[in-house]
């Protein structure tokens, strides 16, 4: 028999088997009740659903590793969030009866307002005590475009509900879409501030997948912010210089620039495409839940469609797992490198390096932020609570190539300036604000023509 000729080489696998030994990062990763991590999230405003999937029906979700059920009372249409299970014989709420002011368990009939109270127990006697000492978990809910958000830590400290720039806009149409999937939630909100993937999985991978300029790489710069971080990725397109800004807002809230940016004419402070949290479901399943925005002008050559936005579906490729086995590997996207990072990715395996600033940051502060709250501290929350100046979105500056200067150094001082002055407008808001920032980048620009 012919021997199959093993080729030359130092085979390292045995070297390499004690990374199976190692283990998830359980204080960034887990999410249940009385859990580091899942104490911090438990304290801030999160999107849990989209309202539309609540019908006359109570709506079974799972949040933070809590089995709840949303519902639409039929009074004043407010929504409740309670836990799934009844107090008395823990039957499912969501096999209960939507009623006027709450919802009421089928089995033997207890009723339940929107806090949780206990209003009605028809089968007790009528001076039955139950009504004062037993109630079922329930938290706050605020309903918003199509989204709801709520709030599960400790109500002495609810926040207000920390309401972007980006979420009033008029002539802004946001349209929700909600996209689960099967792994932990930090490798699904960490892809947000990995800004070199774009060049890799995005373009040169495979195809485009949005535009040809994302194979350029990019000049990455980060800005610190007291209510939330963004980051400037500049490219030179010919005889423009494109800055596409990228919002952080722990403990997930991102926001990027358009999807189908055009970055090869002129434009002045254009605002993100999409508004986006990534909420825990369990410790291996996560909601992408987002705002996709279309204004008039954003998208010229007519690449995104708002009929694809919806319950389980976006309009930009790669976002789910809707695709055919062969097609995720032939044309892997966003989802297909999050999820096959594992259940839980483990960072002990990881060699973060250049491209990882981003990672490196966020793992930082979310760690920090983590243990101020375990150290019985409040959490950090935006010290505005209306009209939160964010930046993300696209700037693209006519500004050629300059005879004796090094490109790569104006693209960093282009960068820095266009940074500061998206910063320098934070004093003012709406309209006021879009139309100072545009007319100092159109000074800007001027100064090079
Ligand atoms: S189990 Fe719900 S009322 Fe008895
Ligand atoms: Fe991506």
């Amino acid at each position: 028999m012919e021997k199959t000729k093993i080729p030359a080489g130092n085979f390292r696998g045995h070297e390499r088997q004690s990374i199976w030994l190692e283990s998830p990062d359980a204080e960034l990763t887990e999410v249940g009740p009385e859990t580091p991590c899942g104490e911090y999230l438990r304290r801030h405003w999160m999107p849990v659903a989209m309202t539309n999937q609540v019908t006359d029906l109570p709506y079974r979700i799972r949040v933070l590793g809590e089995d709840l059920v949303l519902f639409r009372e039929k009074k004043s249409g407010g929504l409740g969030l309670v836990h799934l299970h009844c107090a008395h014989r823990n039957m499912s709420l969501e096999f209960g009866i939507v009623e006027e002011d709450g919802i009421r368990c089928s089995y033997h009939g207890w009723k339940y307002g929107l806090d949780g109270s206990l209003l009605d127990t028809p089968c007790e006697p009528p001076n039955s005590p139950l009504k004062d000492r037993v109630c079922v978990g329930a938290y706050p809910v605020i309903e918003y475009k199509g989204l709801a958000f709520t709030y599960m830590g400790p109500q002495s400290e609810r926040p207000e509900f920390p309401m972007a720039d980006t979420f009033d806009q008029d002539g802004d149409d946001m349209v929700p879409y909600l996209i689960p999937s099967p792994c932990n939630w930090l490798q699904v909100m960490e892809n947000a501030f990995d800004p070199y993937h774009v060049v890799f999985l995005h373009t040169r991978a495979v195809r485009t997948q949005f535009i040809d300029a994302f194979a350029e790489m990019p000049l990455i710069e980060y800005h610190e912010r007291a209510y939330g971080d963004f980051y400037t990725n500049t490219r030179r397109v010919d005889n423009f210089v494109w800055i596409r800004v990228h919002d952080l807002m722990l403990p997930s809230f991102t926001q990027n620039g358009a999807h189908f940016p055009v970055p090869d004419t002129s434009r002045y402070f254009g605002r993100c495409g999409l508004s986006r949290w990534v909420t825990p479901i369990d410790d291996v399943n996560t909601m992408v839940i987002a705002w996709r925005h279309f204004r008039e002008g954003d998208d010229p050559r007519g690449l995104t469609n708002r009929d694809e936005v919806g319950f389980g579906t976006t309009d930009f490729y790669g976002q789910g797992g809707d695709r055919d086995y062969e097609q995720r590997q032939r044309d892997p996207g966003d989802y297909d490198a999050w999820v096959s990072q594992g259940a839980k990715n483990i960072h002990a395996r990881e060699k973060l390096c250049f491209t990882d600033e981003g990672i490196g940051r966020v793992r930082r502060k979310l760690r920090a932020a983590i243990r101020e709250v375990a150290a019985g501290n409040p959490a950090q929350q935006p010290s505005m609570t209306d009209s939160i100046p964010t930046y993300g979105g696209d700037t693209v500056l006519e500004i050629p190539r300059q005879a004796d200067r090094d490109d790569k150094e104006l693209l960093q001082e282009i960068a820095s300036k266009v940074a500061q002055i998206y910063v320098s407008a934070d004093h003012l808001s709406g309209e006021p604000r879009v139309a100072n920032v545009q007319q100092q980048l159109q000074e800007y620009e001027a100064q090079w023509s």
